[in-house]
């Protein structure tokens, strides 16, 4: 609707806050049977406040537009608020990706499979149909070239809003390394502040002298989130030579991501960007001030606390980074991630049986974590456990995991145990992931001669 032109004041009182009307009515200013001439080329209108659309009882809570199109949740535990994006209840992808939808929200205790049945019969089945950008966003995860490409047609859509295409480019520079510096390009030339956001975040993660040659161009951007977010992706890139003539623009994003910074000095997170900002200047004794200053602000999050770990850790204090995760833990005992750093931290430590208690922890909280089950495989194997650390990836691998890094070391102690069989049906399994690597298939046919079958 915000990309139609429909605007805040369209529902709110300048002054107030307040809405402009009560009910329904609110959203029939357009949505009604009437064309609305402002908004010819969008059709908005129709008959939605009817059983036709709502299928619930006229004047009941279900039949009320903003509760199946602005559901409301509760925001940092205190503030209940409606979804602005206002979308279409879609249960299907509730059951995919366990995304929240209207219609199990009230109707606690059915199922999503349920409202979809139910939309199908209310509505046909093209629904299932309309197009979303939640596979695209979901597909990151898992990466890839098929996750490159659903997020690029997103970037290059210009019937996306911008804060769609946005988005999509940041996560793209996330996940497509080199491959994808002529997107980021392009994008940090668009005319949409939101896509040269995104372009900036997204620089941050390509190769250095992709990201200088991007970046140089946003510092002097118009809009201050633009060169808030280039100064930040800078950050962790070697300074100040290789800036050479781009310096006095980088200083001058400095000061503006320094003036945001203390205009939020009351949020955890700004301290915490902040102090990342800094550990990537190699500052860090201020990085460090940063850091703390974001765990006493909000004591609940992890992020400072592991990156405080992580940097004692750069700067070869592991004691203290040891230390500090075990505090970590001690404040959010059930955080994967937290588990995780600690052990790793341990590892260091040289304290082989806490860091696998610790490993343990974290692949129980994240079972589907697949570089968990990984490491702690191999701090088993490292203390002589080779068996157990083979039979954690073993029934990984047998309850469907396709992670190779993890399939890759499970045939490294298949092969160490002599249990060829069952190094040759996971060889199998890479090898139809990877058909043309030829390391895989000399190491099948060794396997299959090893072990006399075909
Ligand atoms: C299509 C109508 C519509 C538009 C457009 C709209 N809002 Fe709202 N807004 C609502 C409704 C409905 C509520 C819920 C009010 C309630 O429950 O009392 C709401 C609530 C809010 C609240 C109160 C949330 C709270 O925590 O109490 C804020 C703030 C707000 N809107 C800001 C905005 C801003 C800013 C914009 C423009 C970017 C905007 N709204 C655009 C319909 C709209
Ligand atoms: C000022 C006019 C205006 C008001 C008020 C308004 N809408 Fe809309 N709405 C539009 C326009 C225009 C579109 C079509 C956007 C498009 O297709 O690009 C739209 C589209 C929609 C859609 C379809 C979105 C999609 O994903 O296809 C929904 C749902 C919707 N509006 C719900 C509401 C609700 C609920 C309210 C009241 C809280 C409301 N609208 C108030 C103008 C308005
Ligand atoms: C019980 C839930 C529910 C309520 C209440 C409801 N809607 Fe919808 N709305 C839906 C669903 C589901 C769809 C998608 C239907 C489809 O694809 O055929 C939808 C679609 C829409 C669309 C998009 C139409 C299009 O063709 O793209 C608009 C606009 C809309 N609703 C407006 C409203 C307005 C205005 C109200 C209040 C008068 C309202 N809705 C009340 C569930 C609801
Ligand atoms: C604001 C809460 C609310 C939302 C959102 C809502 N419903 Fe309902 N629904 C109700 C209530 C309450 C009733 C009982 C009828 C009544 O008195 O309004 C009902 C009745 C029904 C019924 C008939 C009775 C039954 O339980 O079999 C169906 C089917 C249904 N809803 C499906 C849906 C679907 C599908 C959606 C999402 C598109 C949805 N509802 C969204 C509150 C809601």
């Amino acid at each position: 609707m915000a990309r139609a032109g429909v605007t805040c004041l369209d529902c709110h009182k300048p002054h107030e806050g307040v809405l402009k009307a009560e009910g329904n009515a609110l959203c029939l200013q357009c949505h009604s049977e009437t064309a609305s001439e402002r908004f010819a080329k969008q059709h908005p209108n129709g008959l939605f406040d009817a059983p036709a659309h709502t299928h619930h009882p006229v004047g009941s809570t279900g039949s009320q537009c903003v509760n199946c199109h602005m559901p409301q949740r509760t925001y940092m535990k205190v503030d209940p608020r409606r979804d602005h994006s206002f979308v279409i209840p879609r249960p299907d992808l509730s059951a995919s990706y366990g995304t929240p939808n209207a219609c199990t929200t009230c109707h606690e205790g059915k199922t999503d499979a349920w409202a979809a049945e139910e939309m199908d019969k209310w509505y046909g089945t093209a629904w299932r149909q309309r197009k979303t950008i939640v596979h695209a966003f979901a597909g990151t995860a898992k990466g890839g070239p098929a996750a490159v490409d659903a997020l690029r047609n997103l970037v290059e859509d210009r019937d996306q809003a911008g804060i769609v295409r946005g988005s999509a480019i940041a996560q793209l520079g996330r996940i497509g390394g080199a491959d994808v510096v002529a997107d980021v390009k392009a994008a940090a030339g668009d005319p949409d502040p939101l896509l040269r956001l995104g372009a900036a975040e997204a620089a941050g993660a390509l190769p250095p002298a992709a990201r200088l040659d991007i970046l140089g161009e946003l510092f002097g951007d118009e809009t201050r989130a633009v060169r808030v977010a280039a100064a930040t992706a800078l950050g962790g890139a070697p300074t100040p030579e290789f800036l050479g003539d781009q310096r006095g623009s980088f200083e001058a994003a400095v000061a503006d991501l320094r003036a945001y910074i203390e205009a939020n000095a009351d949020f955890a997170e700004a301290n915490n960007n902040y102090g990342m900002f800094l550990m990537g200047q190699r500052r860090a004794q201020d990085a460090e001030k940063a850091f703390r200053q974001a765990i006493v602000l909000d004591p609940s999050l992890s992020g400072p606390r592991i990156n405080l770990a992580e940097l004692f850790r750069a700067t070869g204090q592991d004691d203290k980074s040891e230390r500090t995760y075990a505090e970590a833990v001690a404040a959010s005992p059930d955080q994967a991630d937290l588990r995780y750093g600690h052990a790793l931290s341990l590892v260091r430590a040289k304290a082989m049986p806490a860091a696998i208690r610790e490993f343990e922890e974290a692949t129980r909280l994240d079972p589907g974590n697949a570089r968990y089950k990984t490491t702690l495989s191999i701090a088993l194997d490292s203390i002589g456990r080779t068996e157990d650390a083979f039979k954690l990836l073993a029934s990984a691998i047998d309850a469907g995991e396709q992670d190779a890094n993890l399939i890759g070391t499970a045939i490294n102690y298949g092969l160490k145990l002599g249990l060829y069989p069952e190094s040759l049906k996971y060889a199998e399994i890479l090898g139809r992931q990877q058909p043309d690597n030829p390391r895989i298939a000399d190491l099948i046919a060794q396997l299959r001669a090893a072990t006399g079958a075909k």
